[in-house]
């Protein structure tokens, strides 16, 4: 049987201590152990997106990483961002410009734009843009992601 390993990680407030193998991914850790589905997974090769969380506030992609590396680290995931009656500004702008279809792609782009918003706090649409260069979506054509985007930035800027 392959070694386990016990790291304990900070994810979404609270530190957990958790019994893994070294090559289990932090994507997997996340869903398959911890039950945070609402983190994806849509190619499993860094290319999509889906599976982005942050790591120390700063975006990244998940299925790239192995759990081991964010041993005593900070992890946040889309169930750790805002409550149903709570929703982060980047959620609440999705909501009300409807910047989604099928959802897939959602919380990895919710992820990656909080940190964007953190870079630009008043945002062009092509900051916007680059800045989800490493997300994928199938189905919106963008328009409305970017929309909410700039609309979340407003909303923070003026909280
Ligand atoms: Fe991680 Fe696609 S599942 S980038
Ligand atoms: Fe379907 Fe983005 S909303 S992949």
């Amino acid at each position: 049987m392959e070694n386990q390993t016990d790291i304990t990680i900070e994810i979404n407030g609270e530190k957990t201590t958790e019994t893994i193998q070294p090559r289990t991914l932090l994507v997997h850790l996340l869903r398959d152990k911890l039950g945070l589905t609402g983190t994806h997974i849509g190619c499993d090769t860094t290319q999509c997106g889906a599976c982005t969380v942050l790591l120390d506030g700063k975006a990244i992609k998940s299925c790239t990483m192995f759990a081991f590396q964010a041993k005593n680290r900070k992890v946040t995931t889309i169930e750790g961002l805002g409550k149903t009656n709570n929703l982060h500004p980047v959620q609440q702008a999705f909501w009300e410009e409807h910047g989604l279809q099928c959802g897939y792609c959602t919380p990895g782009i919710i992820m990656t734009l909080v940190q964007v918003l953190k870079e630009h706090k008043n945002p062009t649409e092509e900051q916007i843009r680059e800045g989800l260069a490493g997300n994928i979506c199938r189905c919106t054509g963008y328009h409305n992601i970017v929309k909410a985007a700039m609309s979340a930035a407003n909303q923070l800027r003026n909280k």
